[in-house]
C-alpha cells in the first residue's frame, strides 16, 4: 500500500461510492461505471449478472485506517474483522497480511480462517450458542481467544479444554446496557438481549467467579458488541465507560487485573448519497479519552484495546450488480403511477431491505441514461416470487431505462453476500474482486447441479 498509516485515517472515504468507482458521462442517475480500471459492462459481459464487485484497494484502505488509528492512541491494540460480514478464504489471506486478527462465529467461518492459513492464535470465537463439536474444533486449533457468552458455555468450554489438556484463554462478553440507535434486529446490548451477562444485574461479575474458578480457562479480558450500522459514537464511549467499571471491580475484588478491552464493531456506513460513515477519526479518539482518563482516576494499566469492524472495512469495498429483466407500471388506488424495475437477483443476494428496512441507492452503469425522470415512484424489485422482494422502495430513475441496462448498487458488501439464501433455487452470485484494471473470482456463481448435488436419493432405513 502506498498510502501512510496517517493518511489512511486522514483520507477515509465517508460517501456510499467504493474509493475506485468511476462514473463517466454521469448525471444524478449514473452513466459508465467503472471500479477499479474494470467497466461494469465488461464485468457483466465475463462473469454474468448478478455479480459482486469487490474493490480490492478500498477494502484495504479501510482496513488499514481503522488499524492505524486505534494504534495511533494505544500502545496495545488489534483490529479483528468480523468474518461474518463477508469472508473468503482470499479475504482472509489479505487480512492476515494486513495484520488484523479474525473474528469467526462458527465452525464453518473458522473452517474458512483455518484453511487460509490464518494463524489460529489470532482468531477469536464467537458465538452465543457454541456447539461442542465447534469448541472442540476451535481449542484443537489453538485460537487465540474463546469470548464465552453464558453460563452453560463456560462449564462446556472448561470441560473440552481440560480432556484437551490446555488452558483456554478467554474473554467474557458482557451486556452493557446500552441502547444502540439502529435497527432492533441489529441492536445487541440493551438488557433485553441473547447476547452475553448483563453488567447491571451483576450475571456479568458471577460469571467471572464461574470463569475464575476454572483452572482450564485463563480470563483475560471484557467485550462487548452494541449493535451493527451505529452512526454516532457515544454508545461506544458508554460502553468503553462500563466496561472498565466491571475492569475496576475486577481489580478491587482479585487483586490483579485483566489486560483485554474489547469493544467489537459496529461502525455505521454510508449507503446512500448524502449518507456519511462513521469514520475511525470521528469514534476512536473519543473512546480512547474515555479510556485514558478512567485508567488514570482509578489506578487501572492501560488495557489491550481490541475492535472488530465488519461492516465498515467491506460494506462500502463491495457493490453488486444486476441486469434490468422487466419494467411494469402500475395504477395505485389514488390514480397515481409505480413502475416496478425487476432486476436478476433479490432478497437472495441482499435480505437486508426486507429484514431490516436498509436502504440503498441504484445507479445506471452501462450508458449515460436520460436526466428526465419516471412519473409517479419507481421500485426496485428482485425476481423471487414474495412481494416483499424488494431492493428499493422508492427511487427516482431515468425515463429511458430499459430492459439490459445494468444497475450497480454500491455498498452491498457486508452481510449481502454472506446472508445470501438460495431461495427459489437461485444460484448464489459470484464475487469478483477488482484492482488496476484487472479481474478476478474470489467465489464462483453457484451452480444448478451444485443445488442438485445435495439431493439425496436413499431408500429408507429404520433408526437405532
Ligand atoms: N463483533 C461481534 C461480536 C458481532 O456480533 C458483530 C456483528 C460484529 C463484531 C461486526 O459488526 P459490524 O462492524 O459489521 O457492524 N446482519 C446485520 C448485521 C448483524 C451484525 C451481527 N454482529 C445487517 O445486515 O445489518
Amino acid at each position: 500500500m502506498s498510502r501512510s498509516a496517517e493518511d489512511l485515517a486522514d483520507s477515509y472515504p465517508k460517501g456510499f461510492l467504493s474509493t475506485n468507482t468511476q462514473i463517466k458521462n454521469s448525471n444524478k442517475f449514473g452513466g459508465e461505471i467503472s471500479i477499479a480500471n474494470c467497466s461494469a459492462q465488461s464485468l457483466a459481459n465475463k462473469y454474468g449478472t448478478p455479480l459482486f464487485i469487490m474493490d480490492i484497494e478500498d477494502f484495504k484502505v479501510r482496513a488499514g485506517a481503522w488499524q492505524s488509528e486505534l494504534s495511533k492512541h494505544f500502545s496495545k491494540s488489534k483490529c479483528f474483522y468480523a468474518g461474518k460480514a463477508f469472508l473468503s478464504i482470499a479475504i482472509a489471506k489479505l487480512l492476515k497480511d494486513l495484520g488484523y486478527g479474525l473474528d469467526v462465529c462458527t465452525g464453518g467461518e473458522l473452517a474458512v480462517g483455518l484453511a487460509a492459513n490464518f494463524p489460529a492464535s489470532e482468531i477469536e470465537f464467537h458465538g452465543n450458542n457454541k456447539s461442542e463439536v465447534e469448541i472442540k474444533q476451535a481449542i484443537d486449533a489453538n485460537v487465540g481467544i474463546i469470548v464465552l457468552d453464558s453460563n452453560y458455555e463456560i462449564e462446556r468450554v472448561a470441560k473440552i479444554a481440560k480432556a484437551a489438556g490446555k488452558v483456554q484463554n478467554v474473554l467474557v462478553r458482557l451486556t452493557p446496557g446500552v441502547v444502540a440507535h439502529t435497527h432492533e434486529y441489529i441492536s445487541t446490548a440493551q438488557e433485553d438481549t441473547k447476547f452475553g451477562f448483563s453488567i447491571a444485574s451483576n450475571s456479568a461479575m458471577n460469571a467471572i467467579e464461574l470463569i475464575e474458578k476454572n483452572e482450564n480457562l485463563n480470563l483475560i479480558g471484557v467485550h462487548c458488541h452494541i449493535g451493527s450500522q451505529i452512526l454516532s459514537t457515544e454508545g461506544f464511549e458508554l460502553a468503553a465507560d462500563r466496561l472498565l467499571t466491571v475492569l475496576k471491580n475486577y481489580k478491587d475484588k482479585y487483586g490483579k487485573e485483566l489486560t483485554y478491552l474489547n469493544l467489537g464493531g459496529g461502525f455505521g456506513i454510508a449507503y446512500t448519497e448524502g449518507e456519511k460513515s462513521l469514520s475511525p477519526k470521528d469514534v476512536i479518539p473519543r473512546i480512547a479519552k474515555r479510556i485514558k482518563e478512567f485508567c488514570a482516576n482509578n489506578s487501572l494499566a492501560q488495557p489491550m484495546v481490541l475492535l472488530e469492524p465488519g461492516r465498515a472495512v467491506v460494506g462500502p469495498a463491495m457493490s453488486t450488480l444486476y441486469t434490468v429483466g422487466t419494467i411494469k407500471q402500475v395504477q395505485l388506488e389514488d390514480n397515481s403511477k409505480r413502475t416496478y424495475i425487476a432486476v436478476d437477483g433479490g432478497m437472495s443476494d441482499n435480505i437486508r431491505p426486507a429484514l431490516y428496512e436498509a436502504k440503498y441507492q441504484a445507479l445506471v452503469a452501462n450508458r449515460s441514461p436520460k436526466l428526465n425522470e419516471i412519473e409517479g415512484s419507481a421500485r426496485l424489485v428482485g425476481k423471487h416470487c414474495e412481494t416483499g422482494d424488494i431492493l428499493i422502495f422508492d427511487q427516482e430513475f431515468p425515463s429511458d431505462i430499459k430492459v439490459g441496462d445494468l444497475l450497480l448498487i454500491p455498498a452491498t458488501g457486508a452481510y449481502g453476500r454472506s446472508m445470501a439464501s438460495n431461495y427459489n433455487h437461485i444460484t448464489k452470485p459470484a464475487v469478483v474482486a477488482v484492482e488496476n484494471g484487472m479481474a478476478k473470482q474470489l467465489l464462483r456463481r453457484e451452480s444448478t447441479a451444485d443445488l442438485l448435488a445435495l439431493e439425496v436419493d436413499e431408500p429408507a432405513a429404520p433408526l437405532k
